[in-house]
C-alpha cells in the first residue's frame, strides 16, 4: 500500500521496504507489547524481595556491564526505571504495530533493547546466544525505512488530511496535528492496557501467590564490594570457610570483596569477580560461605539468589547453592566456584 492508499501490485511487493519488512514490525511490535504487559502483571516485577523484581535485575546486572555506573545511579529509582521500562516497551510496541511514528518507535525498541544487551544479555557467551542483540539490530531496519505506509496509521490520517483539505500550504502540520491526537489516544490506550495488565496479574496472583518473603533492605553494590540481596533458608551445609572472624589467622590471599557482616545468615550477596569482572555471588550459610559466577551457563544472564537456590530469569535454569551444579535447565553446565575465604578482619577475600 502507497503513501496514497494504492497497493501495489502483488509482485512490486517485494521490492517494498514497507511490505518486506512488515513480519519483522509484526513481530518485534507483538514482542514489545506483550513484554511490557507482562512486566506490569509481573506482581514481583517491582516487589523488591523478589529475585525477579527490577531491583534485584538492576543491582545484580550492574556488576561486569559497561555501563555500571549508570545502572548503579538508576537503581536508586528502580521502581521509576521499571515503569518507564514497561510502559516504553507498550509504547514502542503499540506504535509500531499501529504504524504510528514508526521510526520513532522503533529507535525507542532500538534504545531499549540496547539497554537489555548492556545490562542483562552482557555476558551472554558466545554473544549471539544473548537475544538482546538480536533485538538491537532487528529494530534497525525499521529505524531506517518506517512502516513504508502498509498498514500505517499515519498514512492513513495523512491522506484523510490531503482528502479534507486538498493541497493545503499548511497540509503537514494539519497532518502532524491529527497524528498527534492519535498518538495521545494510543497513548490512553496504552495505560488502560498497562492498567488492566497490573489489576490482573495482582488478582491472580493473589490467588495463587507463593509465600512471600520479608523485604530486606538492600544496600548498592559498588565495586569491590559486596550488596545484600536475599536472607532466607539458605543452604547450610558448607566447608568453604567459617562463617566468623574471630581468628587470628594472617590476612588470606585474594581480594577485598566486602565485610562478612553486610551479608546476612542465609543470605547472599552480589560481588565483582576479581578474576574476570562479571558478576559473582556470594552465599553465607549458618556455617560459612561460599561463592560462585552468577553468570549462567546457558546464555550468560546473570543468576539471582532465590532464598534456596540460584536462578536465571532469562530462561528459567536453576542452580544449586551447595556446589554450583545446575539443577533445571536449560543450561547443563555448573556455576563456576570461587574459592572465598573470611579473613582476621571480618572481610571475605576472593582468590579469584
Ligand atoms: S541464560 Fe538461558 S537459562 Fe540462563
Amino acid at each position: 500500500m502507497s503513501i496514497d492508499g494504492t497497493p501495489p501490485p502483488a509482485g512490486s511487493r517485494l521490492a517494498s521496504p514497507g511490505w518486506v519488512l512488515l513480519p519483522l514490525r509484526l513481530f518485534l511490535g507483538g514482542t514489545f507489547v506483550f513484554a511490557g504487559a507482562q512486566k506490569l502483571a509481573d506482581p514481583g516485577f517491582f516487589r523488591r524481595s523478589s529475585p525477579s523484581s527490577i531491583q534485584s535485575q538492576l543491582r545484580t546486572t550492574a556488576a561486569g556491564s559497561p555501563i555500571h555506573a549508570l545502572v548503579t545511579g538508576l537503581s536508586h529509582h528502580a521502581v521509576l526505571v521499571g515503569l518507564l521500562i514497561a510502559f516504553g516497551e507498550l509504547a514502542v510496541g503499540a506504535g509500531t504495530l499501529l504504524g504510528l511514528w514508526s521510526r520513532a518507535a522503533a529507535v525507542g525498541g532500538a534504545l531499549l533493547s540496547l539497554g537489555f544487551l548492556l545490562t542483562v544479555s552482557w555476558h551472554s557467551h558466545p554473544y549471539y546466544y544473548g537475544p538482546d542483540i538480536v533485538f538491537v539490530f532487528g529494530w534497525i531496519p525499521l529505524a531506517l525505512a518506517g512502516d513504508g505506509g502498509v498498514f500505517s496509521l499515519q498514512a492513513a490520517i495523512t491522506r484523510e488530511a490531503r482528502h479534507r483539505f486538498g493541497p493545503a500550504v499548511d497540509l503537514d502540520r494539519r497532518a502532524f496535528l491529527a497524528t498527534a491526537r492519535a498518538a495521545a489516544v494510543v497513548a490512553g490506550g496504552v495505560a488502560v492496557l498497562g492498567g488492566v495488565s497490573a489489576a490482573v496479574g495482582r488478582i491472580v496472583g493473589a490467588t495463587s501467590a507463593p509465600a512471600k518473603r520479608a523485604a530486606l533492605p538492600l544496600p548498592l553494590p559498588e565495586r569491590g564490594s559486596t550488596s545484600t540481596t536475599t536472607t532466607t533458608n539458605a543452604s547450610t551445609a558448607s566447608t568453604t570457610a567459617p562463617a566468623t572472624s574471630a581468628s587470628t589467622a594472617p590476612r588470606p590471599a585474594g581480594t577485598d570483596i566486602g565485610l562478612l557482616s553486610s551479608v546476612p545468615a542465609g543470605g547472599a550477596a552480589t560481588f565483582q569477580d576479581p578474576a574476570s569482572g562479571r558478576p559473582a555471588i556470594v552465599l553465607r550459610s549458618s556455617s560459612g560461605v561460599r561463592a560462585f559466577s552468577a553468570v549462567c551457563t546457558h546464555a550468560g544472564c546473570t543468576v539471582q539468589f532465590t532464598g534456596s537456590q540460584l536462578a536465571c530469569p532469562c530462561h528459567g535454569a536453576r542452580f544449586s547453592t551447595t556446589d554450583g551444579s545446575a539443577t533445571r535447565g536449560p543450561a547443563r553446565a555448573p556455576l563456576s566456584s570461587i574459592p572465598v575465604a573470611v579473613g582476621p578482619d571480618g572481610h571475605m577475600y576472593a582468590d579469584g
